[in-house]
């Protein structure tokens, strides 16, 4: 089975499911903080391993400006004929995979439960590019895997909390919860979940002199 028909399981078995608590969190700190502002140009966030856009759709939804990538034309295919995109959408869309994207400088990088996919060698050279894509002030929202994780050692990637830690250099740490449980895939299959939860956000550029 090729990975686009593997992933049209997940979409399928998540489609219609609203969008993550990360998300909506780091949405709401920008809300707090009055962006999107009237008057101004929408604020650019990247949504990375965007799945069918359950994301996409409430970061449009809010005003902001996307640019979606997945690396199966599946979930961009689904994305786009979303019957909730707002008309008019500042959306970009692309078969992508990160470990060859090159992120453009964003407000927001919002990567749920997708970045761990990232081919473990790469993770670290990926990391540095996304987070230096990033504004001061800008976020990050998304999840990491831990070693507990029953998918630890079969491709994924995963952190331990002093990895975490070092990841989070140069953020305050909005959001940075750690969960161990056993639960269910979206596919309904038993797994040990090692999650951490995080909303970052950059520190001014001064903080690190
Ligand atoms: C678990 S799904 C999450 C989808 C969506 N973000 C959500 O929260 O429902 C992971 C997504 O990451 C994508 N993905 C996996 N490896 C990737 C890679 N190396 N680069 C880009 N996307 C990738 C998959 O195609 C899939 O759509």
């Amino acid at each position: 089975m090729s990975d686009g028909a593997r992933w049209n399981r997940y979409y399928e078995a998540v489609r219609d499911r609203p969008p993550r608590d990360t998300l909506l969190d780091a949405l709401d700190r920008f809300s707090a903080e009055g962006i999107p502002a009237k008057d101004e140009p929408p604020p650019f966030a990247l949504d990375l391993g965007c799945g069918d856009g359950r994301d996409t759709i409430e970061l449009l939804r809010r005003g902001w400006r996307v640019l979606a990538i997945d690396a199966t034309a599946e979930a961009i295919a689904r994305l786009l004929a979303r019957p909730d995109l707002p008309e008019g959408a500042l959306l970009e869309a692309r078969v992508e995979r990160f470990e060859d994207f090159q992120p453009p400088a964003c407000d927001l990088i919002n990567a749920s439960f997708s970045l761990p996919l990232c081919e473990p060698a790469r993770f670290p050279a990926v990391w540095a590019r996304l987070t230096a894509a990033i504004r001061p002030g800008g976020r990050f929202a998304g999840q990491l895997y831990g070693p507990q994780d029953a998918w630890a050692g079969r491709g994924v990637t995963t952190h331990d909390r002093t990895a975490i830690d070092s990841l989070c250099a140069g953020f305050r740490a909005e959001k940075l919860d750690e969960i161990v449980e056993d639960g269910t895939t979206a596919l309904g299959k038993p797994k040990r979940w090692h999650i951490f939860h995080l909303v970052l956000a950059k520190l001014p550029a001064c903080a690190f002199n």
